[in-house]
């Protein structure tokens, strides 16, 4: 099986990279800045706007760990997604795309979403969440001819956490430890999302991750 991860540079992707590699998967980065690579894979440069449905024809995985950390600019993830969408249509493969908790609903009634608590209203963060809620259902609504997950980071996504082998997924809620926190270490968060492209369980779903 062969994967493309996309934005295999940013701390989701080289930690998706590496955990992929130490599972002896085939993997190719997609990446605008092959030199920040530290990982000796094959590579494609691509600005991810300029990524073709030729440049993915290989692969039957496709990972997106593009990120846009600018507040003000969270649109390019929806020009992103769509983007996707029209490149993937009916090419029968799948894409797994790193998404964001503030989208997730607080309760297993999936009545609250977590943009709607008060310290998401209060920080500022609740317009930028909508527009990557966006950029969800514009894959959710939109994907044709192929499989899709949008796998989402807990509410503390931390990326100097150690692994620590022990987590847990849902499907559309937040999901915490034991101690009640909603958190994952980048490196858990990026075994769960293979273990996701090697036993599927959430096709065409929202998946969220939190550590035990
Ligand atoms: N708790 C949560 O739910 C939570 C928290 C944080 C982040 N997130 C989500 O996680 C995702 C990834 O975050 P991250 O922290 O891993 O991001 P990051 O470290 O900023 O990495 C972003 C990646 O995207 C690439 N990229 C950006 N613009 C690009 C373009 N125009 N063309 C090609 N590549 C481009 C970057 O490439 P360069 O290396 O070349 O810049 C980098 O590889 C985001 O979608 C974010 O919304 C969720």
């Amino acid at each position: 099986m062969k994967i493309a991860i996309i934005g295999a540079t940013g701390k989701s992707g080289q930690k998706i990279l590496a955990e992929a590699i130490a599972r002896g998967l085939d993997v190719t980065a997609i990446v605008r800045s092959p030199a920040k690579l530290t990982a000796k894979v094959p590579v494609i440069q691509r600005e991810v706007l300029q990524i073709t449905a030729t440049d993915l024809a290989p692969f039957a995985v496709i990972i997106s760990a593009f990120g846009n950390s600018d507040g003000h600019n969270r649109q390019e993830h929806v020009q992103v997604m769509q983007h996707y969408v029209e490149i993937l249509k009916n090419m029968h493969k799948r894409l797994l795309t790193v998404g964001a908790a503030s989208y997730l609903f607080t309760n297993d009634q999936k009545t609250k979403k977590f943009y709607d608590t008060p310290m998401m209203r209060l920080s500022g963060l609740r317009a930028g969440s909508l527009v990557l809620e966006t950029a969800y259902t514009t894959l959710r609504d939109q994907a044709i001819g192929f499989n899709w997950t949008v796998v989402a980071p807990a509410v503390t996504y931390s990326f100097d956490r150690p692994a620590t082998g022990h987590y847990h997924t849902g499907a559309e809620v937040i999901q915490k430890n034991a101690a009640g926190k909603s958190i994952v270490s980048y490196a858990d968060f990026a075994a769960a999302l293979l273990d996701e492209v090697q036993a599927p369980q959430y096709l065409n779903q929202l998946m969220s991750v939190s550590e035990d």
